[in-house]
């Protein structure tokens, strides 16, 4: 299954729903990221690629607003998140389903109440047999219906990112972040979390990120690849445009990936 988005408009008029602007983080005196500019429109996945500790985690932070740049900007549907208050960014962040790299579930809860969680917080209106019902949905949605009741100890690996997947949808999200969504996977179970992101995003037509290694899970899931080292964007575009990069550092990426 390798059918892929594209955006709604061809992305050339429309306002992203996720732009990230020539932002710069320093942690202490250790620069991050130097000023990299991304940026995703509805139904379109980006793959960002890079070493570890390049900061592609905190990039997904910044976007979330769990971290704040030192300068530049995201905007989220043109909006800069930065002096919003905590109530607006709350709103905004509604809009988003995340599944963090580490951390994917609460382990004191059962699957059905792992994806519960975000409903019972801001669905209050929702009849609780409703909320049943839609967690119920949902888990069918990744295939994980037969074990609601089962704890994320007692599932597989790739059971729990299905089971964050289905998390991250709960509240109907617009913007989709995934942080290395099948590392530590064997090749079938990354398989089918790639055939499963696809079929979501096809679904839902949602703006993606998502932060990867893996580059073969990058070419399947992604649009357009971004791939960052010391700080910065080394290139971006599609798969073939990397294959056809003369820059060094790319080729020695794909090679080792
Ligand atoms: N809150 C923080 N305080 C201090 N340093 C931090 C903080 N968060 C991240 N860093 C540092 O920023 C750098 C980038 O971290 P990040 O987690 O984004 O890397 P990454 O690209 O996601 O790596 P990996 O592929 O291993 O997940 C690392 O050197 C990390 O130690
Ligand atoms: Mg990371």
């Amino acid at each position: 299954m390798t059918q892929r988005n594209s955006p709604a408009d061809g992305g050339a008029t429309s306002v992203p729903v996720v732009s990230v602007e020539n932002v710069r983080k320093t942690f202490e005196s250790h620069m991050v990221l130097n000023g990299i500019s991304i940026s995703v429109s509805r139904g379109e996945t980006l793959a960002v690629l890079g070493r570890s500790g390049t900061g592609k985690s905190v990039l997904l932070r910044l976007i979330i607003g769990l971290e704040t740049p030192d300068s530049g900007s995201v905007r989220i549907h043109g909006q800069d998140i930065a002096g919003l208050t905590l109530d607006r960014m709350g709103e905004i962040r509604k809009k988003m389903g995340f599944l963090f790299q580490h951390a994917a579930l609460y382990d004191s809860l059962t699957v059905a109440q792992n994806v519960a969680f975000p409903i019972e917080h801001h669905r209050r209106e929702m009849a609780s047999s409703e909320q049943r019902d839609r967690v119920r949905s949902l888990l069918a949605e990744v295939g994980m219906e037969h074990d609601l009741e089962k704890m994320p100890s007692d599932i597989s690996g790739g059971m729990q990112k299905r089971v964050g997947l289905a998390r991250a949808l709960a509240l109907e999200p617009q913007i989709l972040l995934l942080d290395e969504p099948t590392a530590g996977l064997d090749p079938i179970s990354s398989g089918e979390i790639n055939d499963l992101i696809l079929k979501l995003q096809r679904e839902h037509q949602m703006a993606s990120i998502v932060v990867t290694h893996d580059m073969h899970s990058a070419r399947t899931i992604a649009d357009r690849l971004s791939l960052l080292d010391q700080g910065n964007v080394v290139i971006e575009g599609k798969f073939e445009d990397l294959q056809q990069s003369d820059i060094e550092f790319v080729k020695e990426f794909l090679k080792q990936s």
